[in-house]
C-alpha cells in the first residue's frame, strides 16, 4: 500500500483523475468502480470537464457498482446507482449496457466481473467506521458480493445525505473486500480533518477485520490519496510525500 499526500482537496481530486486518465489511455476497455458519497464529487467534476473537452474517452469502459441500498425502487432518489448516474455516468454518456449493478443478484455481479476480465481500477471512499463500500466492521477480508446489515455508525453518516436516520435503508449490497482485493489497481480517497482519526487507525494498526480499510495494507496495488487535512494529526509527513508499506 502506498500513501500519497496532497496539499488540498482539489489537488487530491486532480491526482486521482490523472490515475483514471492513465488507466483509460493504456486500456480503453477498462472495468472501473467508483464510490458515491461526498468525497468523490470533486473527482467527478474533473472527469466530466475532461470528457466535455474531449481529453478522455470513456467510450469503451465498463462501470460496476460498488454498493447500493437494499429494497429501493430504481427510481428512488436515495438509490446509489441513481446518484452515480446523475453525478458521473449521465454527464460522461454511459448507457445502462455498460453499467453493472446488483439488480440481478450477488452471484450475477461476481460473474459479470469475471466475464469482463476482472476489475481494473476501483476507487473507494472511507467510511467513518473504516468501511469500504458497505463492508462494515467484521467483514472478512476474503468476502464476496453480498447483502449486509448497515451499522448504526453508517446509518448515522449516511443520514447526512438524506436528512434523517429514518430515511437511511437498514441494509445494503456491496462488493466484498475479497472482490475489491482482486482489482488490478485500488485507490482510496480520503479528505478532511474529520477522517484523520479513522485514517490513522487504518494505516497504523495491524490489519484487522474490525477496521475493514486496514485490509489495504496487505495489497501492493492499493494507494491511499489523501489531503493534508486528513493526515494533520495522523502522520508527520509533508504534502506530496509518498510512503509505502
Ligand atoms: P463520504 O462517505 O465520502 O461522504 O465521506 C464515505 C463513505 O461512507 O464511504
Amino acid at each position: 500500500m502506498k500513501l500519497q499526500i496532497k496539499p488540498d482537496y482539489e489537488t487530491l481530486c486532480s491526482a486521482v483523475a490523472d490515475e483514471v486518465f492513465a488507466q483509460l489511455s493504456c486500456k480503453p476497455v477498462s472495468v472501473l468502480v467508483f464510490p458515491t458519497g461526498n468525497t468523490p464529487l470533486g473527482l467527478f467534476k474533473v472527469l466530466v470537464t475532461a470528457h466535455i473537452a474531449n481529453r478522455v474517452d470513456f467510450g469503451q469502459a465498463h462501470f460496476v457498482m460498488l454498493d447500493e441500498y437494499a429494497d429501493l425502487e430504481a427510481s428512488d432518489h436515495r438509490s446509489l446507482s441513481g446518484w452515480l448516474r446523475r453525478e458521473l455516468l449521465d454527464p460522461i454518456g454511459i448507457g445502462q449496457d455498460r453499467c453493472h449493478g446488483f439488480e440481478w443478484g450477488m452471484k450475477a455481479i461476481e460473474e459479470t466481473i469475471a466475464r469482463l476480465g476482472g476489475l481494473d481500477l476501483v476507487i473507494l471512499g472511507l467510511g467513518p467506521n473504516g468501511h469500504l463500500g458497505f463492508n462494515e466492521p467484521g467483514s472478512a477480508f476474503n468476502s464476496r458480493a453480498r447483502l449486509i446489515d448497515l451499522t448504526p455508525a453508517s446509518i448515522r453518516s449516511n443520514s447526512a445525505y438524506w436528512g434523517a436516520d429514518d430515511l437511511v435503508p437498514r441494509q445494503g449490497y456491496t462488493l466484498g473486500l475479497g472482490t475489491i482485493a482482486k482489482a488490478r489497481s485500488i485507490i482510496l480517497m480520503v479528505s478532511g480533518a474529520g477522517k484523520a482519526s479513522i485514517l490513522r487507525n487504518c494505516t497504523a494498526q495491524k490489519p484487522h477485520t474490525s477496521i475493514p480499510a486496514s485490509c489495504l495494507q496487505l495489497l501492493p496495488q492499493a494507494k491511499i490519496y489523501t489531503d493534508v487535512a486528513a493526515v494533520s494529526n495522523a502522520l508527520s509527513t509533508q504534502p506530496d510525500s509518498q510512503q509505502s508499506k
